[in-house]
This record gives C-alpha cells, sequence and structure tokens, in this order.
C-alpha cells in the first residue's frame, strides 16, 4: 500500500519536474509532497490545473471531505448587525452603503464581469472554513503564502479581491475598524446580485461574522470542479449541509461571468455543434487554454435564469451538463427555466443567504478571530 502510493507520488513529482522545469521553489514543494502529510485529493479539476498550483494529488483516491456539517443555521447572524446601536462594537449605520458603493463603483469602472468575480468569491470562501474571510488572505502564520487563493480552483481565477480592499476602507472611513472582510463579502455578493440581475435578486444579508486567521492551499479540494459527477457535486455541497435543491439553484450563477477554456474544450463534442465551433475558435484548439469565454452565450452580463435554458448543449462544464442526467435535478432545470422567473431568483436569494451562514464564526476567539484590519491579511 505505502510502497504503492509513493510510487504514485514518484511519478507525480517527476512528472511536476518535468512540467515545470527545474526550478528550485517548485521542486521544493514537489519533494514535501514526499512526507505524505499535506496531500489533497481535488475531484473535479483537470490535471494541468492542480499541477500548476503544485498541490499533491493522490489521483484515482476516493473524496473524503475534511469536514461534514450540519444545515447551516446562521444563528449568532443578524439582519442590520451594523446598524443596531446596542451592538456598541460593531455600530456602523454606514457599513452596508459603503460597501454598495465600492461594488457600485467597481462594476461601473471594471465592468459586470467584476460582480460575477464578486459572487463566486463569496461561494468559494463558504466552501473552505466557512464564511470567515480566509479566501482573502495572502499569508497566514501557518500557511505562510500557500493560502487559499494559491490553491487550483482559485489561482489565476478569482477576481474582485480589490473591491473588497476598497470596501474595507470606505467602512473605516464610516465607523472604524469595526465591519469584518466576511460580512462585507457577503454583502458585496449581495450587491453583485441586486446589480447584475437588474434588481431582480435582492436581499437582506445576516450579518455578524468575525474573520478567521488561517487559510490553507490544499483546504480549496472541498470546492467542487468542472468535470465533477453529479454524484461528487451532490456529496460537496452536502458536506457544507447543503441541498441538491440548493446546489442546482446556485449553480445558476453560472449565467454570468467568464471561464477558462481548459475547462472546457475536453467536452465540445457533447455541445451544440454551432456553438461548440465558437468556442473552438475562442479557444484556438486546444492551442489558448487560459483564453477566456462568457459562460452564458445569450445574456452573458445577466444573472437569470437563462442558464438552466442553456443546459444542456449551451452550458460550457460537465458539472452544469450533469444538472439534467437525473430526473430529480432535471426536474429543477426544467421549473426553473421557465418563463416564470421570479422563482428561480428567490430561490437564488434564499440559497445565498443559506451559503452565507456556513461555519460562521460569530464570537469573539483571541488568535482565532478577529475584525480584520486590511482584509488580505491577518492583524498582527
Ligand atoms: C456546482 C459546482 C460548481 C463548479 C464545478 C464551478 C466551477 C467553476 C469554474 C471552473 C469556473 C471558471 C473558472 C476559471 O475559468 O478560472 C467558474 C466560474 C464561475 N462560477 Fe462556478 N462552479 C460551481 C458553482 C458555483 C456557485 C455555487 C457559484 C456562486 C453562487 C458560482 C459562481 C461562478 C461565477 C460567477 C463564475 C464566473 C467568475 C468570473 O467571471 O470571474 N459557481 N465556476
Ligand atoms: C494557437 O495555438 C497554437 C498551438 O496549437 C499556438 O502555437 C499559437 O500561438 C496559438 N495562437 C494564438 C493566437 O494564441
Ligand atoms: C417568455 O420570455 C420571452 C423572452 O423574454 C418573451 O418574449 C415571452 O413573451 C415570454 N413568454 C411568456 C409566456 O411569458
Amino acid at each position: 500500500m505505502a510502497a504503492a502510493a509513493a510510487k504514485k507520488l514518484g511519478i507525480l513529482v517527476a512528472l511536476l519536474a518535468l512540467l515545470v522545469g527545474p526550478s528550485a521553489g517548485l521542486l521544493g514543494i514537489g519533494i514535501s509532497i514526499g512526507s505524505g502529510t499535506d496531500c489533497t485529493v481535488f475531484v473535479g479539476w483537470p490535471l494541468p490545473v492542480i499541477l500548476r498550483s503544485l498541490i499533491c494529488g493522490l489521483l484515482g483516491q476516493p473524496y473524503t471531505p475534511p469536514i461534514w456539517r450540519d444545515e447551516p443555521t446562521g444563528a449568532g447572524l443578524s439582519v442590520g448587525y451594523y446598524n443596531n446601536p446596542r451592538n456598541t462594537d460593531a455600530y456602523c449605520p454606514g457599513a452596508e452603503t459603503a460597501v454598495r458603493n465600492a461594488v457600485e463603483k467597481a462594476i461601473y469602472q471594471q465592468g459586470r464581469g467584476i460582480g460575477a468575480g464578486l459572487i463566486r468569491l463569496f461561494f468559494h470562501d463558504a466552501f473552505v472554513r466557512g464564511c470567515d474571510a480566509s479566501v482573502l488572505l495572502r499569508t497566514t502564520a501557518l500557511a505562510g503564502t500557500n493560502t487559499e487563493m494559491e490553491g487550483p480552483p482559485n489561482k489565476d481565477s478569482l477576481r474582485g479581491f480589490d473591491v473588497i480592499d476598497a470596501a474595507k476602507e470606505a467602512t473605516k472611513a464610516a465607523c472604524g475598524n469595526r465591519v469584518s472582510c466576511a460580512d462585507i463579502l457577503a454583502f458585496a455578493a449581495r450587491d453583485a446580485s441586486d446589480i447584475l440581475s437588474g434588481g431582480n435578486i435582492r436581499y437582506p444579508v445576516p450579518a455578524g461574522r468575525y474573520d478567521g486567521r488561517e487559510s490553507f492551499a490544499k483546504e480549496t479540494g472541498q470546492l467542487p470542479g468542472p468535470d465533477s459527477s453529479l454524484q461528487e457535486l451532490q456529496m460537496m455541497f452536502a458536506a457544507q449541509g447543503l441541498s441538491t435543491a440548493d446546489m442546482v439553484t446556485l449553480s445558476g450563477a453560472h449565467s454570468i461571468g467568464q471561464a477558462r477554456c481548459l475547462f472546457f474544450t475536453g467536452r465540445l463534442a457533447a455541445m451544440d455543434s454551432d456553438y461548440a465551433r465558437r468556442l473552438n475558435t475562442a479557444c484556438n484548439g486546444t492551442g489558448s487554454p487560459n483564453n477566456r469565454v462568457d459562460q452564458d452565450p445569450v445574456s452573458a452580463t445577466v444573472l437569470d435564469n437563462q442558464y438552466y435554458k442553456n443546459i444542456d448543449k449551451f452550458v460550457l462544464f460537465g458539472s452544469d451538463a450533469v444538472l439534467v442526467s437525473s430526473p430529480e435535478t432535471k426536474q429543477q432545470v426544467d421549473v426553473n427555466k421557465a418563463n416564470l422567473t421570479s422563482r428561480w431568483e428567490s430561490d437564488f436569494a434564499a440559497a445565498m443567504v443559506k451559503m452565507g451562514n456556513i461555519g460562521v464564526k460569530t464570537a469573539l476567539v483571541p488568535s482565532e478571530t478577529e475584525i480584520r484590519e486590511v482584509c488580505w491579511r491577518v492583524n498582527a
């Protein structure tokens, strides 16, 4: 057993060396893989992104979620948290407006894609250590710089960090260091949903999260990948206390934003042939894996139910297409794509709130939680 695993690792390390060349820093990580303690299995993510991030992947091992959570209740959070004078240390009536203004400004200056980035950032924060802004950290005591943003699902992919930093500064200008980065992220994802949906998705966000102080790249293995099977998607959402219905609802976020070619060029044959031809051109065959295309070919910048109409011939990922592979999920897709858009839009709002309840830290615990002064690093 151990010998076989070691051999597998050896092959992987050799492969890494081959692909990345003799760079001392990279090989250093390759060697540390040999210790066997730091290995993570990335399910549903193509090999090139895994290798690029240099996280050990023991290929072929079954996925075992590190944590299994109960359905998130959000106990300890409250709507209007910063507007409530009884929350003495957190009282900051300008907080939500400050975040909203920062998101509006970013969308105005950078385009609607940045709103998509914020919604995804919130999802990737929620699924790893809960909504504690761990995804924003560039360096921590235990991880060094090998934080979540270096993990395969995140590296060279997430965007919107600058918007969160600007929103943080704006809340500090309004009332000092009272608003957590985790709450700012939840507010920003809400505001982006509102703006990108043209006001059709609008919901109050319970707040009162504290920021965490750790973040590890290897823990991003809890995020599903574009090649994940339906069963893997269900399991990874269930591990966070989210239902299959939540998973189908939240996947509708793929009606906005962009994706890199490497995630879908392998399945062009399964798509509508004209669409596949266009994608093939945009991706230069498989020659430009890092080119980006819109996820929704019909209404690329509008957060709407078009995603469900696109399944399964006009969606990019296998993980999108599989939503019609079981009767249960297909039925939900069919309901969502019917012209009555209000159903999906209210479901989405509720599911975003539920996702925002995952693993929240609602108490100030020295050396574990804090209100970060700067969102990309822990307090000194
Ligand atoms: C169901 C499992 C999911 C999988 C396998 C998945 C996978 C992906 C992948 C591979 C990309 C492209 C990244 C890149 O090319 O660099 C992407 C983009 C995106 N995803 Fe997901 N995702 C899932 C669920 C979600 C959820 C729950 C949300 C939010 C509620 C979300 C929001 C987005 C957005 C907005 C983008 C575009 C980001 C941008 O343009 O910057 N996804 N997703
Ligand atoms: C297209 O892909 C080929 C490799 O297949 C590559 O040599 C070429 O540079 C690519 N073209 C562009 C415009 O990126
Ligand atoms: C369905 O949506 C299309 C496109 O938005 C619209 O033209 C049509 O009138 C709608 N049909 C119904 C029955 O609402």
